[in-house]
């Protein structure tokens, strides 16, 4: 990206010598161009998106799209008149569609021709290492006569291509049936021995008497990573690297660098917890197979058929990681962002700490039934999904598509915002940007809204949405079964409500400011001690 920016300037400055352009003539130029660009060019093509107008050619709106690309969202709406209708943004070279309104996102997941996942998902491979060769493997379907075409083979019978093969993999590992509930008693498992009252040093702030001070985002993410991580690896990655979760942490917040293709020669935050964890799977990936028996049966499935395909380490690493990451990316936003509403409602709390206490029957929690009899907990999540999603799905556009109207044009890029569907407000009213603990409750149709995607939707649709749920309600009902807590008084005042943190590109459930976090006050249940 930087060479392809070195040798535009270096043009720009050649015509500039040749042509002898003085700074005035450029500017007129410049200008002659923008009104060109946007005032003249979109009255003459009506039927083509609108484009944000910007100043630089080529650059157009990147740096905004790094520094809040939310604000940059909500500009381009407000330029639209906000009707939703399709608009462009250019981030580097690349137009990129803007897909808001209802109906135009149902269409646009429909139409998997011609706004195809394919493209979009080898940028992304490439991004996270996958290069040359094991590419090429990737997408290769196994033709008869060949190495990788094994008849009668129960790995993969269908003999799709290795990438089609994950996904079905772990769609099959994710999904509701047994695969599922293997990996979700994996997780709880974890969850109850980091849970202990003994165990909490890694996010105890204080201690205050007999209770400790926690600090909730520490609470969720280590307790989510290190369950996550044990629900797909056992205690192999744990072994082989004590602080593979540290390094999870570290990588999460980062990771959109990744998904960008961030330059990192300006000694990127990601490039370290990065190496380290892909050291981890390599090494992980390399043990014998009697020496890998805790891992889940995808990680299994998927390494065995890299194998066969011939993928080099680094590629088959590279993969495990997208996976790892994908399962860990949301859950502890998403806890935090439940316990807060809760922490800082006694009512809602005691409301959902009744339903999660009424799924312990003889002491054993039964979480299929909490899942399903918790009315309100189920609302709560559901908006905070709905207040917190962040996710932006993309497509390539293979061929042109009409979207309200609109027409997309091939080679360009469309991006569907969670965000900004979440915060439509003719959708979901005046009381849009506040938390609505009913909303979910009082019209259960609305988790089926169009305009309700933080699991994404079309063909990547999330595999892990109901896995997801069971995690976090789990976590809940262990945390309130276990302590009583409540937000803890410090200094004065009562803390204020943490805010989302939109200073980075999101890729699904948005943190809080780093700053703001929400200390609790934990006690030991009476019946504990
Ligand atoms: C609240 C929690 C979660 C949220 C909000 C969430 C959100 C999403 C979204 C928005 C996508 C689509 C991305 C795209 O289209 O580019 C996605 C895909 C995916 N998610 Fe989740 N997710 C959650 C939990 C999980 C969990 C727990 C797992 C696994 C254990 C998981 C595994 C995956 C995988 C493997 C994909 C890729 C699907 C594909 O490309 O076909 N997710 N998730
Ligand atoms: C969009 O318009 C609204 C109302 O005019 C304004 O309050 C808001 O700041 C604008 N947003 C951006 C990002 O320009
Ligand atoms: C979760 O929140 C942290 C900040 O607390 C952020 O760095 C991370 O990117 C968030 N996860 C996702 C998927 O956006």
């Amino acid at each position: 990206m930087f060479l392809e920016l070195a040798s535009l300037v270096k043009c720009i400055l050649y015509t500039w010598n040749r042509f002898l352009l003085t700074p005035a003539v450029g500017c007129v130029l410049l200008l002659l161009w923008r009104i060109w660009r946007f005032t003249v060019l979109p009255v003459l093509r009506p039927n083509e998106p609108k484009e944000l107008p910007y100043w630089i050619p080529v650059f157009g709106h990147t740096i905004a799209f790094f520094g809040n690309s939310d604000k940059l969202l909500e500009r381009g709406l407000n330029y639209t008149g906000r009707t939703h209708e399709v608009f462009a943004i250019q981030v580097f070279r690349k137009k990129l569609y803007i897909i808001t309104n209802p109906s135009d996102v149902s269409n646009a997941f429909r139409d998997n021709e011609a706004l195809h996942f394919d493209g979009h998902l080898n940028e992304l491979l490439c991004n996270w290492g996958f290069e040359g060769e094991a590419l090429r493997l990737a997408w290769h379907v196994p033709q008869p006569g060949e190495w990788c075409y094994l008849p009668g083979n129960p790995l993969n019978p269908n003999h799709l291509s290795l990438n089609r093969f994950t996904e079905e993999v772990y769609r099959e590992q994710l999904l509701p049936g047994p695969k599922m509930d293997a990996m979700y008693n994996a997780f709880a498992t974890a969850l109850f021995a980091t849970l202990e009252w003994s165990n909490l040093d890694f996010c105890t702030v204080g201690v205050r008497g007999k209770s400790r001070l926690l600090s909730l985002s520490m609470l969720c993410r280590h307790t989510m990573v290190d369950a996550t991580t044990r629900s797909m690896f056992g205690s192999h990655l744990h072994r082989i690297n004590p602080t593979v979760v540290e390094n999870m942490m570290n990588f999460n917040d980062h990771a959109w660098m990744v998904f960008f293709r961030y330059p990192e020669i300006f000694g990127s935050p990601v490039t370290e917890p990065r190496r380290q964890l892909m050291d981890t799977l390599k090494t992980f990936i390399n043990l014998p197979a009697h020496a890998r028996t805790e891992q889940a049966w995808s990680i299994d499935t998927i390494l065995k058929w890299q194998e066969i395909m011939g993928v080099d380490l680094h590629s088959r690493a590279s993969i495990i990681l997208m996976i790892y990451w994908a399962a860990n990316s949301n859950e502890y936003n998403i806890s935090f962002w439940v316990l807060a509403h809760l922490l800082h409602s006694p009512d809602l709390f005691r409301t959902v700490y009744e339903e999660t206490e009424a799924a312990w029957p003889h002491g054993k929690l039964d979480i299929k039934w909490l899942c399903t009899n918790a009315p309100n907990l189920d609302a709560i999540f559901s908006e905070a999904l709905r207040l917190n999603g962040g996710a932006m799905v993309s497509r390539v556009v293979r061929s042109p598509i009409t979207l309200g109207g609109k027409v997309l044009q091939p080679g360009h890029s469309a991006l569907i915002p969670a965000r900004q569907l979440h915060m439509n407000e003719k959708v979901w009213g005046d009381n849009v940007a506040e938390f609505d603990a009913t909303r979910f409750k009082n019209k259960k149709s609305l988790t089926r809204h169009s305009s309700y995607r933080p699991f994404g939707g079309g063909v990547t649709y999330c595999p892990g949405r109901v896995l997801a749920k069971e995690e976090v309600f789990s976590f809940l009902a262990i945390l309130f079964h276990r302590f009583d807590i409540k937000l803890a008084v410090v200094g004065a005042e009562k803390q204020k409500f943490p805010k989302l943190d939109d200073s980075t590109p999101a890729l699904g459930i948005t943190g809080p400011v780093r700053s703001m976090d929400v200390i609790i006050e934990t006690t030991l249940k009476n019946k504990f001690y």
